[in-house]
């Protein structure tokens, strides 16, 4: 397939790119300074001459904690951004894969999330990826939602790499052990995505890595082997501006039903990318 994809600069997107096109697509991966989302005669524009088969719609405004004090910016690019690109989409009769988050739950149930549970965000990103489902629901026929979690991996700003920068000053961290979810590497995320888009059974699915933690667990396996001590705090100890979900895992059953296998464990994935990890860092 002629697959667009957005957000390719991004922490996913990189990851991505190369997975797809390990699987034989023709990839045209864009980002802000090939294609601003939120102009819509550009989006138009572009995506008509590109041609594509498929849209990845993985750009977005990914500051959950800065959007609580500029929430047009966050709408503006989750929203309207997406609104524009499910509008191209349309035009040319294609598909569209959009990225979403457990963002769009409100954290308060006692089991993992279904598909198609009610969604209650309770921050401004959370509301604004929401929108953003809305709108490739309300234009777009044939689309799939796939809502992540807890994303790693070897490009941009994220968990794994925060603790192993503090395990490498620190001896003794403090990491929060009351909100529970699903740590999701982007090179499985990616995997699952380039399987999806065989099956063509468009719909809502939950895509992360398998089981469930904490942020405290999944420090201490990120930091197993090191002198480190990772001690237990409660989310009121670190306030923060954007109120975050305290469980969040997201049942997966569709998923595995449509793309005919299990998901990895968390912990085997977080193994390979602090094994890859290694091998990229210069010796
Ligand atoms: N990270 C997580 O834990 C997580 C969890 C659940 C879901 N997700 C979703 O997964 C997807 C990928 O996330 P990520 O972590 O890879 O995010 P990321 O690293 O922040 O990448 C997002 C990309 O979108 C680009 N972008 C922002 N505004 C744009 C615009 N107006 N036009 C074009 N491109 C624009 C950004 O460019 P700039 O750098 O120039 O802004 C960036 O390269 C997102 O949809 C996110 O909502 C992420």
């Amino acid at each position: 397939m002629r697959v667009l994809v957005t957000g390719s600069a991004g922490m996913l997107g990189r990851v991505l790119v190369p997975c797809l096109q390990q699987h034989g697509h023709v990839v045209n991966g864009v980002d802000r300074a090939e294609l601003d989302i939120t102009n819509y005669r550009d989006v138009i524009e572009t995506v008509g001459d590109l041609g594509p088969e498929l849209i990845i719609h993985g750009a977005a405004y990914t500051q959950v904690d800065l959007a609580e004090s500029e929430p047009e910016q966050a709408y503006k690019v989750n929203a309207y951004g997406t609104e524009n690109l499910a509008v191209a989409c349309q035009k040319l009769d294609i598909p569209m894969l959009y990225i979403s988050t457990d963002y769009v739950f409100d954290g308060l149930s006692d089991r993992p999330y279904q598909p198609w549970d009610q969604q209650n965000p309770s921050s401004v990103y959370g509301k604004s990826k929401l929108a953003g489902e809305k709108a490739l629901q309300s234009l777009l026929s044939k689309c799939y939602i796939t809502r992540t979690s807890w994303l790693y991996g070897p490009h941009g700003k994220n968990f794994v790499e925060t603790m192993l920068q503090l395990g490498a000053d620190r001896k003794q961290l403090n990491v929060v052990a009351d909100q529970h979810g699903s740590p999701t590497s982007t090179a499985t995320l990616s995997q699952i995505i380039c399987e999806l888009i065989e099956t063509e059974r468009w719909g809502i699915y939950h895509a992360t890595d398998g089981g469930a933690t904490t942020w405290c667990d999944f420090a201490r396996e990120i930091l197993a082997g090191q002198d480190v001590e990772v001690l237990p705090c409660e989310t009121k100890d670190f306030p923060r501006p954007a109120p975050r979900p305290k469980y969040s895992v997201l049942d997966k059953t569709s998923l595995i039903d449509t793309i005919g296998r299990d998901v990895v464990p968390w912990q085997e994935a977080l193994s390979s990318y602090l094994k890859l990890r290694t091998q990229l860092q210069p010796a």
